[in-house]
């Protein structure tokens, strides 16, 4: 059935079919009834689990990327198609519009998308209004990032902010410093700027947990964009601030994998199938550091049970998917969770 709506979808200028979409799932989100009917539709079925990873219960270990549901309108009918939680966000602590259009770009010959959207943004208000209307049963990670107008030594703020408006409403929190679409952004991975950052958040992060009783995970998201130096220096800093989690990767900029494709040369972070094996080798890289210290989320090019499972050898935990359920839908989890199950 995805099939023939992706063919319909993708008759669309991408960044109008993704609006459709998530305008039609926020709609079906709001009624339990449609948003079970989704999941029947979509063919859901209950896997094994949970898996324990930082404390919480993960339905299952395949979760949604962030970045599809910016707003966190779309949970309750998202969650019905089987993931086993859900990463909102990116979200700024002033509302923002991103880049100009276009934005996004499809490359369906590589299974590939390029994105340049630069944090549009919801105010905090609205999407934690969205928050509190999902049901409080899914798992929820909130990701956070910086407005494009705070100047980047000011950056620790903005994710101050962002971390105290969502702390009640989240599962984990992932810091976002690797999109490629903040001028300056991914240099918040780099000692000392990241020392600096996570001492911030965490002594926020423990003046959370003392009022409110509840300790909430922190996540980092990095870039594919690391050689192995600068992955050791990272693992290092998140080792020494106890960082609770580490998602590898975010988008990458190299354009080895499409080179010479008529969209090779726009600017943003490539996704999908190209990214698989370079955010696969941080995955290994880190893990090879960090010896399950810390839990990896992997991510990238997951497009298949073969990419998800190759995610898990390189040491990943948890894996989640953006381009890969664009191009494939609800049956992709379907199939990497029956491989799963055939296999443990
Ligand atoms: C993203 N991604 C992303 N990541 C993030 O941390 N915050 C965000 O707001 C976004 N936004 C976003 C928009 C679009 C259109 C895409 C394609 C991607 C990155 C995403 O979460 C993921 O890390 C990468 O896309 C790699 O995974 P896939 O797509 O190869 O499975």
């Amino acid at each position: 059935m995805y099939a023939g709506l992706r063919s319909l979808l993708f008759k669309l200028e991408p960044e109008t079919s993704h609006d459709v979409v998530m305008g039609a799932l926020a709609v079906v989100a709001k009624s339990r009834v449609l948003s079970a009917l989704a999941g029947v539709l979509a063919g859901r079925v209950e896997f094994a689990g949970p898996v324990e990873v930082m404390g919480i219960d993960f339905a299952n270990p395949v979760g949604l990327a962030a970045g599809l549901d910016k707003q966190a309108s779309a949970g309750n009918a998202l969650h019905q198609f089987g993931f086993g939680w859900l990463e909102f966000g990116t979200v700024t602590p002033e509302p923002q519009p991103g880049n100009p259009k276009p934005r996004i770009f499809r490359i369906p010959e590589h299974q590939a998308i390029i994105n340049r959207l630069g944090f549009n943004s919801v105010s905090l208000n609205r999407f934690i209004s969205n928050l509190k209307r999902m049901d409080p049963k899914i798992i929820k990670g909130i990701n956070i990032g910086k407005n494009a107008a705070t100047p980047l030594k000011d950056a620790a703020q903005d994710y101050l902010t962002g971390l105290r408006a969502v702390y009640d409403h989240a599962d984990y929190v992932a810091v976002n410093v690797s999109s490629p679409n903040t001028r300056g952004l991914r240099e918040l991975q780099q000692h000392p700027a990241l020392d600096a950052l996570l001492a911030a958040l965490n002594r926020q992060r423990q003046q959370l947990a003392d009022n409110s009783g509840r300790y909430i995970p922190l996540v980092v998201k990095i870039a594919p964009d690391l050689d192995q130096a600068q992955i050791d220096v990272i693992a290092g800093i998140l080792r020494r601030h106890k960082i609770d989690g580490v998602a590898a990767t975010n988008t990458t900029l190299s354009r080895d994998a499409i080179a010479g494709h008529r969209f090779a040369s726009e600017v943003g972070g490539l996704s999908g199938q190209p990214l698989q094996t370079c955010s696969t080798r941080v995955t290994a890289a880190l893990y090879a550091n960090l010896q399950g210290e810390i839990p990896i989320i992997g991510i990238g090019g997951i497009n298949s049970p073969e990419s998800a499972l190759e995610k898990f050898q390189a040491g990943a935990k948890l894996i989640q998917l953006y381009s890969g359920f664009i191009y494939h839908g609800p049956k992709l989890i379907r199939d990497i969770l029956s491989h799963i199950n055939q296999n443990q």
